[in-house]
């Protein structure tokens, strides 16, 4: 602990002295942005950086793989081995904080947010959940939501389906589709996180938003009626999907939907970005099924390594991800809105100004695929319990297996 402290402290010295720091004209940034809308908005902050800084080599160091199945992994590699990039993309809340943070691998961004009055332009919800002993973490550069249903309209035209707004009505809407010869549920779980990702809405949808919120503080009995019945409706949601769900990525499941093949997708925004991106306009949202009024939030954000090896290229960085100009001309793209209060609305497409006022209106409850209701190796355990399940559809043995996972992670006695 004293050894974290002096580190904190450390940093907070660096940070001041890093201002004076040379530039050494490079600048490397990890994320796991590769697709459509993902690797567009990347591309787009790129654009801008490059025309304020010139002279900056930037590296693009996005490592593919769906909710950073793949990056995350990398990224711990080089970390732990003193090789990290300049500044990484990680889920605001218990990601940053527990796999990072508290083990004194960031540096605090104190003097960035003051320089740059962002105390004044982030909600303040957003602004405790980057504090930590006092100091700010890392810079948000957005806000998804996780519990969108997205639907082919031309399919929904056809067979006189409305968006389901129960699992009751989930179900009906289902039989008629695949009776008709389409897949009702796209999924795409090559990272057994989309499967995860539509169970976490599906728990919202059980177990309402404070019943949701219980699961991660031990208020909610992870042994209790409410996740059973969860895992039965999943369950027989698993019914409904296409058949080779295992081998698709989470954005050739929603091509699924673009091509007519599918129906319904329960998954987050960036669903949006990617239909922006492959041009696609014959798309509809809701709330997934028993989610209305709930938005299931998380934050792309980026921090700065203690160790960044481009200290100034990093800051200017972190300037422009904060930035007005930056959130607006990212999200439109991205498929997220921003974190920012103050961004223009008209900039962004009739999907992304129902969001904005979602955010303002809704209970907003914390992702947990999305890094932000509990810690990593906690997902990991729920996504282990989702790999048996998918296939094998044991409520019995999952919900023990998911009451085991809140008792290992410390939060269940
Ligand atoms: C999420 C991330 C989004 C999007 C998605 C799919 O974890 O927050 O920005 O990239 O994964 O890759």
């Amino acid at each position: 602990m004293k050894f974290r402290n002096w580190l904190v402290g450390f940093s907070v010295a660096v940070m001041a002295l890093g201002m004076s720091l040379a530039q050494s004209g490079k600048l490397e940034i990890f994320s796991w942005w590769t697709t459509g809308g993902e690797a567009a908005g990347l591309l787009k902050l790129f654009d801008i950086y490059k025309q304020q800084h010139p002279g900056v080599k930037i590296i693009n160091a996005a490592v593919a793989g769906g909710a950073g199945s793949n990056a995350k992994a990398v990224l711990k590699t080089r970390m732990l081995g003193g090789d990290p990039p300049d500044s990484f993309q990680v889920h605001m809340g218990h990601e940053l904080i527990d796999t990072w943070v508290v083990n004194g691998f960031m540096q605090p961004l104190d003097g960035i947010f003051k320089d740059n009055g962002w105390e004044k332009v982030y909600p303040q919800g957003v602004l405790e959940l980057l504090k930590w002993n006092g100091h700010y973490w890392s810079v948000p550069a957005n806000i998804h939501r996780a519990n969108v249903m997205w639907y082919n309209k031309a399919i929904f035209a056809k067979y006189g389906l409305t968006p389901p707004k129960t699992y009751d009505e989930f179900f009906a809407a289902a039989e008629k589709l695949k009776k008709a010869g389409i897949t009702p549920l796209a999924l795409g779980d090559n990272g057994i996180w989309a499967s995860t990702h539509v169970f976490e809405t599906v728990l919202i949808g059980t177990l309402g938003a404070d019943g949701y919120k219980g699961l991660w503080n031990g208020k909610t009995d992870w042994n209790g009626p409410g996740v059973k019945k969860a895992l039965e409706t999943f369950a027989k949601m698993l019914s409904y999907v296409n058949s080779d769900h295992a081998a698709r990525s989470w954005d050739q499941a929603n091509d699924l939907i673009i091509q007519g093949k599918a129906a319904m997708f329960i998954h987050g925004d960036w669903a949006n970005g990617d239909f922006m991106a492959k041009k696609f306009e014959g798309y509809g949202w809701a709330p997934a099924p028993g989610n209305a009024d709930i938005y299931d939030a998380l934050s792309d954000s980026f921090g700065m390594p203690a160790k960044a090896p481009d200290q100034q290229e990093a800051r200017w960085w972190l300037e422009l991800v904060g930035s007005k100009a930056g959130q607006e001309a990212f999200n439109p793209l991205k498929g997220s809105i921003c974190a920012r209060t103050d961004c223009d609305p008209s900039l962004f497409n009739p999907y992304l100004q129902w969001a904005m006022k979602r955010w303002k209106v809704d209970t907003i409850v914390p992702s947990l695929v999305h890094g932000a209701a509990a810690k990593e190796s906690w997902v990991a355990a729920i996504n282990d319990v989702m790999t048996l399940f998918v296939t094998r559809r044991d409520v019995t043995q999952a919900q023990k297996s998911l009451a085991q996972a809140c008792v290992d992670a410390g939060v269940c006695h």
